[in-house]
């Protein structure tokens, strides 16, 4: 009778569902009760409970719950825990769908083996294939010392999907522990890098080698915390307090961004008028042109309310970046800030914006630029650091760009860089400004230094001369009339009529096509 029963009797069945969950648990329980503990002491959540906090209740499925390494030196065949590490899969936020990974600092340190970086590959993979973002939340001691070279083959796997996958998916990576080695080149690939305060570091090298190598003497925080990477080296975009901080600012951000780049930019119901009037722009910008104001004002004015997510705002404040909606529509703002250097572009802010500008365009992403710059920041420091070359790549960002890109001329828009923010030129597809602005060379004390110099020196009351020709070259060249007459502006508007005069152009341009020639790749001068 047995034998003719296609079926496996029941109690055997059981016997199998049971060491299933036996495995499955053993993977769930991570390094154990102890170690959990202790990242709890920390101030630090699990692997699971951080994806658990990030996507939405109940959506996350597992992928691979049951790999294990397969190193067999220093003894750790006796040391093998299912999941090795890292826990993986996808699920969704705001109901669409991510892939991510989290690092599970309590199984090997988070260390990174060859099985650990394959999950990771195949989580990649998978969202590259379905066009969905990637979210890696990591918390690592590096490359598992004891699997040593099999696991630097796996960081390069790793490496070189985040490069293929750039301008494809959106990929953003949140550091909530140890990142150091080459191990920080993956963060430093992807779109966005978010650090949790006082609990994460990246750095190439630790404190104690940079001891041995230079001498210098410097801790971790300092070295590579995420106060020095949000404001000196900018690797970070945004910091955050703990952990639940962190995970908010990637849901946040993920529901700016489209899934791929194929997809549209997303695009909301919003409740703020779009024809709203931003009465407080009229006086905003002060009569003396050397007087600062706070073009972080301009930007929540115009932009639908509370929308505004600024990125790396602690990094080159001369210049400001993020994601927003303007009339739902989420679109990426560039803005110079006459608070900080005047406004002036100097490498940092050239690098910040290019990055973003380039993000923007490869994420479908339309560009809104405000324009308040008096040109590029001189001096020697930033000639030798290559002021050439890297404001280059804010030119070279732009003119690539083709998604439909606005800008508003608030103030001055001087020499060089008046060309470089997203001017008609290299193809501003809506180009407006205030009556305060003025589109020169240079400023009027400058320009007539240079053009009048004869005329002031050999003049009886030179000081008297000066200001009269100030005052002339102001009246003529100090206004957007002689742009406007030459069709470099598309109109000049009254700054309370902004936000309902982007509104209207944003619609009118959002399907534009601009087609370029067919290429490998340009050469972005790097
Ligand atoms: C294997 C590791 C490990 C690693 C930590 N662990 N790092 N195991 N390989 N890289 C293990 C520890 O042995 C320990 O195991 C557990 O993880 C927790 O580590 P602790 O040291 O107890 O924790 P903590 O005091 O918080 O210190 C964390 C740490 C430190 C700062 C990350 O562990 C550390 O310095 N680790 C080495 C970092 C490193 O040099 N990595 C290589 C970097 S170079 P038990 O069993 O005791 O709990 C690199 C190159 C990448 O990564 C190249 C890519 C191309």
């Amino acid at each position: 009778m047995c034998g003719l029963f296609p079926f496996p009797l029941v109690s055997g069945n059981s016997d199998k569902i049971d060491e299933l969950r036996r495995r499955k648990a053993k993977s769930q329980s991570g390094g154990g009760q102890k170690r959990i503990s202790a990242q709890h002491a920390k101030g630090k959540m699990t692997a699971r409970e951080r994806i658990q906090e990030l996507l939405d209740e109940d959506s996350f499925t597992e992928v691979d719950a049951l790999v294990e390494h397969r190193c067999r030196d220093f003894d750790m065949d006796r040391n093998v825990i299912p999941g090795d590490g890292v826990v993986c899969g996808y699920g969704t936020i705001d109901g669409r769908l991510v892939y991510c990974f989290a690092q599970d600092f309590t199984v090997y340190g988070g260390s990174l083996g060859e099985m650990h970086g394959l999950k990771i590959c195949k989580i990649l993979d998978m969202a590259l294939k379905t066009g969905a973002p990637v979210i890696g939340l990591n918390d690592s001691g590096g490359a598992r010392i004891q699997e040593g070279v099999a696991s630097l083959g796996s960081y390069a796997e790793i490496f070189f999907r985040n490069v293929r996958s750039s301008g494809v998916i959106p990929q953003i990576s949140v550091i909530m522990g140890p990142c150091a080695g080459g191990a920080v080149y993956s963060p430093a690939i992807t779109d966005f890098v978010v650090m949790v305060e006082e609990t994460s570091h990246m750095f190439i090298t630790g404190p104690e080698v940079i001891k041995t190598v230079t001498n210098e003497e410097v801790g971790f925080e300092d070295l590579g915390g995420a106060t020095t990477h949000a404001t000196k080296s900018g690797v970070t975009h945004f910091t955050a307090k703990d952990d639940h901080v962190a995970l908010d600012i990637v849901r946040e951000l993920v529901s700016l961004i489209p899934s791929n780049n194929l997809d549209i930019a997303p695009s909301i119901e919003t409740s703020d008028p779009l024809e709203r009037s931003c009465d407080s722009l009229d006086t905003l910008v002060p009569e003396d042109p050397s007087r600062p104001y706070d073009m972080g004002e301009v930007i929540q004015e115009v932009l639908d309310l509370d929308s505004f997510l600024e990125i790396q705002d602690g990094f080159a404040p001369n210049i400001i970046i993020g994601l927003g909606r303007l009339g739902g529509q989420s679109i990426g703002v560039v803005a110079n800030q006459p608070m900080h250097l005047a406004g002036c572009l100097d490498i940092d802010a050239s690098v910040k914006a290019a990055r973003f500008v380039r993000f923007c365009d490869a994420f479908n992403i339309p560009l809104l630029t405000f324009v308040d710059v008096p040109g590029f920041l001189p001096g020697a420091s930033q000639e030798w650091g290559g002021i050439i070359r890297h404001g280059a790549k804010l030119l070279y960002a732009f003119a690539e760009a083709t998604v439909p890109k606005m800008t508003v001329i608030t103030r001055k828009a001087y020499g060089g860089a008046y060309d470089v923010m997203s001017s008609k030129h290299i193809r501003g597809d809506y180009n407006i400004a205030w009556p305060t602005a003025e589109l020169a060379v240079m400023g009027a004390k400058g320009a007539v230094q240079i053009i009048h110099r004869r005329r002031i020196d050999s003049s009886k009351n030179p000081e008297q001369e000066r200001q009269r020709l100030v005052d002339d070259y102001e009246e003529s060249f100090a206004n957007p009339y002689k742009a406007a007459a030459l069709g470099y502006l598309d109109d000049v508007i009254v700054p309370s009529e902004t936000r309902s005069a982007l509104v209207k152009a944003l619609g009118a341009i959002l399907e534009k096509e601009e087609p370029r020639p067919e290429k490998k790749h340009g050469n972005i001068p790097l």
